[in-house]
């Protein structure tokens, strides 16, 4: 049994293999319609609870059908409804849980959440979310930066805005799949230091660029996110803009990197806030097959954590 709660707490190499089934899985599928089982139901007879606290589209639909795919059921909770944080501790909701499914997907404010869980848990736990990392949304990015250019090794990467938890994913990545790292934004929103320091340990060349067309010299991908996060007060949204609106990934920017660079956002994105509509819908565009391969890359996760 494997938990999935990090890229820096899963070697390098079961990452790489787990994105080596995630394509093969992937070209399998086919053009099959997207409600109709695989192959291989490696899943069949399993019960993988979702337990979202915070809001999600991408999240919810690709690990439910995933699930669905591989012959598995699922259970979509909301935190709400459910005795988390209702005075119940999480350690005793992990042995309840574990007696009834067989994996847990949780998205989560608190990493402690998630990480008690774990702890506690008898089944595999999968990080959907918390507000310092979003593992398997880079798993995803991997996986779409290597079908469309080749191995992300050595390559260099340029994150744009707020250092939130999917940079610091980013990060981990970096680390673990040897590329270089450059994040460019206002000092306040830098990436944790000990993330920068972990892939700096790991010999990534990770460099702080205020300057973002700067920044952005060279770069094989560029990457934003939305400049308010949803953990983040509405109080912080007008301070956020005045901060980052010198970090809009334009095309502008965009021509400042590499000509045949890749543009990836994690979505949803704030149209003509941290990315034009130009970028978003432009040739270097790969936002929604990112969002796709958030499904075929889970999918080996779960099965990965499964043994399966
Ligand atoms: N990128 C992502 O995690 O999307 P959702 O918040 O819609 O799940």
């Amino acid at each position: 049994m494997n938990h999935f709660l990090d890229i820096h707490k899963t070697s390098a190499d079961d990452l790489r293999n787990i994105l080596i089934h995630a394509r093969e899985m992937k070209i399998a599928r086919g053009d099959r319609a997207k409600g109709a089982p695989d192959d291989s139901q490696p899943l069949a007879g399993k019960m993988v609870a979702l337990i979202f606290e915070k809001p999600s589209t991408r999240t919810r639909v690709s690990f439910d059908l995933g699930v669905r795919q591989m012959g598995g059921q699922t259970m979509v909770l909301s935190g709400a409804e459910m005795q988390l944080g209702h005075g119940e501790t999480i350690a005793d909701t992990a042995r309840v849980l574990s007696r009834y499914v067989d994996m847990i997907m949780i998205r989560t404010y608190e990493e402690a959440v998630l990480l008690e869980l774990a702890e506690h848990a008898t089944v595999p736990v999968i990080n959907g979310l918390t507000n310092r990392t979003h593992p398997c949304q880079i798993m995803a990015d991997i996986m779409t930066y290597e079908e469309h250019r080749g191995p992300i090794r050595g390559r260099k990467v340029v994150w744009s805005g707020d250092g939130n938890n999917v940079c610091a994913s980013f990060l981990h990545a970096a680390g673990q799949f040897g590329f270089n790292f450059t994040f460019t934004g206002p000092e306040p929103l830098d990436p944790e230091a000990v993330f920068v320091a972990q892939a700096r340990a790991q010999g990534v060349e990770v460099t702080i660029e205020r300057d973002p067309m700067l920044a952005v010299a060279g770069a094989d991908l560029l990457v934003t996110d939305t400049w308010v996060s949803m953990h983040d007060s509405q109080s912080t949204r007008e301070r956020r803009h005045n901060q980052l609106r010198g970090y809009q990934v334009n095309d502008r920017l965009m021509a400042a990197a590499k000509p045949d660079a890749l543009f990836m956002h994690c979505l949803p994105a704030h149209r003509e806030d941290e990315v034009t509509n130009a970028v978003m819908d432009g040739p270097h565009s790969v936002v929604f097959d990112e969002a796709e391969n958030r499904l075929h890359a889970q999918k080996a996760v779960m099965r990965w954590c499964l043994g399966l």
